[in-house]
């Protein structure tokens, strides 16, 4: 049944003015916690780890929680409206169920989790990138246990990915070398971190419901169980190599160019991950994600224009790739992983 402001009970809001976020001091999570900040509409607290390291955003809250302590996480998420989880992938497995299980206990309505990939709808690739299960699952637990969810649908993120080595988009630029998946020109939908940070931050500004039955305006509630999907860049390689020249101001000439059949490095990829060598999930992830026949692809399905969403230029993100490759580079564990 739909629900209208108009019937909550008194002192109701209508809007998610209190966030709590994990990871704020990661990948993703900084972007989207500095965006929600820069709205003004939000307090975000920053559950963190009292060991991290991590930098968290200036004027976030901060609440420090034990993953074995689950009343650290409860205690942490009282009062809470939303909660947005982007936990890094090489977590120990089970503390995505623990921060759900905590949610619930401490009655949070809404969840945000980990996710920040391609569009869900495309089963096979999520089955063969072994990441649909698991983000399934996430989402499962979630309505299970009486919340909701609502995830963001980015694909790769492009300065990430273009910084992140050559079994990424297929770029070193230590090396000046360009491996291209096929013939390189499969299309992937892209965003930068920036887009995706606001993104979430529109999505959560909105109005939490419609105020009654004509209410027409976007809500939060149309967006509860199911994904919205953004981009900043449906793109081949060719048109990444393209930006790269132009930012670098180089020539095919300065560059060492390869093709690879995509399937073969899938492959390859499986194996090195079968094998116990788990430096071999980002080469079969990437390497699936530019099968021409299923792509990591949803343009037809992007709501940029309904968000109020920014067009952003490409060889500033090309910029911001580049000025990104040192920091990946020195993150050991996530370029083995
Ligand atoms: N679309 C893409 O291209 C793409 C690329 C990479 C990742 N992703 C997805 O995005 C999501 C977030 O990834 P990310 O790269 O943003 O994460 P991240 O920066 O690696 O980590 C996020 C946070 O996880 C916490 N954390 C790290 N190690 C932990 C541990 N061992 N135990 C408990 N907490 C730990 C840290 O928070 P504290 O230090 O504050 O506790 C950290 O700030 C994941 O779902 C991932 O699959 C998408």
């Amino acid at each position: 049944m739909a629900k209208y402001a108009k019937d909550q009970p008194a002192g109701f809001e209508n809007a998610i003015e209190r966030v709590a976020i994990i990871g704020a001091g990661g990948t993703v999570g900084f972007h989207i916690a500095t965006e929600l900040l820069k709205t003004g509409k939000h307090t975000v607290t920053a559950l963190t780890r009292a060991d991290s390291t991590n930098k968290l955003p200036e004027g976030v809250q901060i609440a420090h929680i034990n993953y074995n302590d689950e009343a650290s996480i409860v205690s942490a998420l009282k009062g809470q409206q939303f909660l947005i989880i982007t936990m890094s992938p090489t977590a120990p497995p089970d503390t995505h169920s623990k921060i759900v299980q905590a949610a619930a206990k401490a009655g949070i309505p809404y969840v945000m989790p980990n996710g920040y990939g391609g569009d869900i709808d495309k089963v096979k690739l999520g089955e063969e990138t072994f990441l649909g299960p698991v983000s399934k699952a996430n989402r499962d637990q979630i309505a299970q246990l009486g919340m909701q969810w609502i995830t963001v649908c980015c694909g790769f993120w492009y300065d990430y990915s273009l910084a992140g080595g050559e079994v990424r988009f297929g770029f070193d630029f230590d090396k000046r070398t360009v491996t291209f998946y096929d013939d390189g020109t499969t299309k992937n939908t892209t965003s930068t971190l920036a887009q995706v940070g606001r993104a979430v931050a529109k999505v959560l500004s909105l109005k939490e419901l419609p105020e009654d039955e004509s209410d027409q305006s976007l809500t939060l509630s149309s967006f509860l169980n199911k994904p919205f999907y953004i981009k900043s860049f449906d793109v081949n390689q060719k048109d990444m190599f393209e930006s790269v020249k132009r930012v670098t101001g180089t020539t095919d000439a300065n560059w060492t160019i390869t093709h690879e059949s995509s399937k073969k490095r899938y492959e390859e990829g499986l194996a090195l991950v079968k094998g116990g060598n788990m430096a071999g999930f980002a080469k079969l992830l990437y390497a699936r994600a530019f099968y021409p026949e299923d792509p990591s692809d949803h343009l037809d399905k992007v709501q940029n224009k309904l968000l109020g969403l920014p067009e952003e230029s490409l060889d500033d993100a090309t910029k911001d790739a580049i000025d990104l490759v040192k920091k990946l580079q020195a993150r050991a564990e996530r370029m083995a992983s």
